[in-house]
């Protein structure tokens, strides 16, 4: 048995052990028989990261019906200014998360000029030799009431994306040169406050870090933009507590900028926010192979792990954020980014983000694009969604170190449950043909609470050194599985039934399944699972 040899000796050691397997919730369970036994590891001394309670974010974003990407235009009425806020499943889609975090921006919002009386307020258009392929566009003060009466009735905790372009100009070598200049900002700064519209943070650019995209703006120049939009806040807001956060610099990480950044806004940031699309272009006609490919998905984690040695190394207080990450760039694809074979990356993502100390993952989009967590025409959730709401529900704040040993196509992920003193853990099998059969182990000390009395013969149990109750007690599994077994369907299964709205267009309530934790946790080919264990009572979890 390895796994002794990994725990060490001073460790206490739980397998929840025996054959029993979960069919009747598993769609695929082992299409052609095969199961393997593996074991997650979870160390329960300490956390190794803390999330934002609110962790889930997701984006608007400008782009117009006109963005079109490799002859599609996918973005359809999903801008911040033409998007229905009064549609019943968006409004319902929004409060479910009480609070969802939304961040406001994208490659248009450094070309936002924001209504102030002094400068006609006129929309964005095509036009293929300007920057981004659209001309300057204008968000009308009546729009900007709108959103925050959306805002207000769901709840969401709101980011704003600033203009971070107005004021420099830009050379032939996509250099922009001079400051920032804030004073547009200001006056929507000042009207948002004067009407008594909550942000939760103005952030500043978006992807003009490092090399940018078309246009970059040096880390000196963006310290000292940083820190001017840091005292603008200060000021406009000295009146309240608490303010707004100051964010940046929402772009793509590049060690040599982001260390600069840093050494120069030591005071004046609160977020530090990257962006990623590590699965390359949407039209790339290998997006499910890289997806389910473990060693693919791994590479993301050298970018969260340099940024969190980065702001480790530096006197900077702020924490990180992954402010905008869509997977595939240029709208992603649709049937991939849209469908279920998506949420298998995004999990891992937001697993993996969690695990490097990342507070708050924007997720591109809300809706909009070929990635939006909803439909883009129906406002019908996609699988995406259920599974963010999910994390959202079930995930806690503390982080637990977690390994899975077994094979390589799963993915294993634990923190503190939300709603119990227990752990929730996250298992994603990437393989098309193997049932996995999980047993949990646990590294250090715990406690089992015991909450119901129930029959119990220790046999199946294995707790040294010591007695255990754990024959007694029960679990709540939620089984992930696409429509048909179909990864491409953008219909979802949980626990076998189909992930749907009712006629009113209610978010259906996600309902557990109750497991003998004595069994092990059946991962279906191609499903996900999340088992909350209510009652293992952790140190980190305490
Ligand atoms: C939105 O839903 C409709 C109806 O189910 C579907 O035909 C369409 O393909 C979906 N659009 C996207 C972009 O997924
Ligand atoms: C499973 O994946 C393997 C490797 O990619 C492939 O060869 C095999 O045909 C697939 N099997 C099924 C049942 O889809
Ligand atoms: C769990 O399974 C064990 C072994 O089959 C059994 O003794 C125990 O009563 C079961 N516990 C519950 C809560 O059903």
């Amino acid at each position: 048995m390895g796994f002794l040899v990994l725990v060490k000796g001073f460790c206490i050691l739980v397998c929840f052990f025996t054959f029993c397997f979960l069919s009747a919730n598993s769609q695929n369970g082992g299409r052609n028989g095969a199961t393997v036994e593996g074991f997650v590891f979870i160390d329960g001394n300490s956390a190794i990261g803390r999330i934002d309670s609110d962790f889930i974010c997701a984006t608007l974003d400008w782009w117009p019906p006109e963005k079109c990407d490799y002859g599609t235009c996918s973005w359809g009425h999903a801008s911040l200014l033409n998007l229905d806020l009064n549609n019943k499943i968006l409004l319902s889609a929004v409060k479910a998360f009480s609070p969802l975090k939304i961040r406001l921006g994208g490659t248009l919002q450094d070309k936002v000029i924001y209504e102030d009386h002094k400068q006609p307020c006129i929309p964005f258009s095509k036009s293929t030799s300007e920057l981004f392929g659209f001309t300057k566009g204008c968000l009308p003060l009546s729009r900007w009431d709108e959103l925050n009466t959306f805002f207000k009735r769901t709840g969401a905790l709101v980011i704003f994306g600033l203009n971070a372009l107005t004021g420099r100009s830009i050379r032939s070598d996509g250099s922009a040169v001079g400051a920032w200049d804030s004073s547009n900002a200001e006056s929507l700064m000042r009207y948002t406050v004067g009407k008594g519209y909550s942000m939760y943070g103005w952030e500043l650019g978006n992807e003009l870090s490092g090399n940018g995209v078309g246009v970059r703006v040096s880390a000196d120049q963006y310290a000292s933009d940083t820190i001017a939009l840091q005292n603008l806040v200060q000021e406009v807001y000295s009146n309240q507590q608490p303010k707004p956060l100051t964010i940046a610099p929402g772009g793509f990480f590049d060690v040599k900028w982001f260390k600069e950044f840093m050494a120069k806004t030591s005071k004046s940031v609160d977020v530090v926010t990257h962006h990623i699309y590590n699965l390359g272009p949407g039209v790339d006609e290998h997006l499910v192979d890289k997806i389910l490919d473990p060693s693919n998905l791994d590479r993301e984690a050298n970018t969260f792990s340099e940024l969190q040695s980065t702001l480790r190394s530096s006197t900077t207080s702020a924490t990180a954020w992954v402010g905008e990450s869509g997977g595939a760039y240029n709208s992603g694809r649709n049937l991939v980014t849209n469908a279920f074979v998506f949420s298998f990356w995004y999990l891992d993502q937001l697993g993996m983000a969690s695990t490097y100390d990342t507070k708050t993952y924007c997720r591109q989009s809300l809706i909009g694009g070929n990635y939006g967590l909803l439909n883009t025409t129906t406002f019908v959730p996609n699988p995406d969604y259920y599974s963010a709401l999910l994390w959202n529900r079930l995930m806690g704040i503390n982080v637990l170190s977690t390994s899975f040993s077994g094979t390589k196509k799963i993915r294993a992920y634990a923190h503190c449950a939300k709603n119990s003193q227990g752990i929730t853990l996250l298992l994603i099998n990437l393989d098309n043909a193997t049932t996995v059969q999980a047993k949990v182990a646990f590294q250090g000390s715990f406690t089992v609470t015991q909450k119901r009395k129930i029959h119990s013969n220790g046999k199946n149990i294995i707790l040294l050194p010591g007695e255990n109750k754990i024959g007694e007690m029960e679990r709540e599994e939620y089984h992930l599985t696409a429509k048909d077994g179909d990864l491409h369907s953008q219909i979802m299964l949980l626990n076998g039934k189909i992930l749907g709205l009712n006629s009113y267009g209610d978010i259906p309530p996600l309902e557990a399944v109750t497991v003998n934790s004595s069994d092990p946790i059946a991962v279906a080919p191609f499903s996900i699972v999340f088992a909350q264990i209510p009652d293992v009572v952790l140190p980190a979890c305490k």
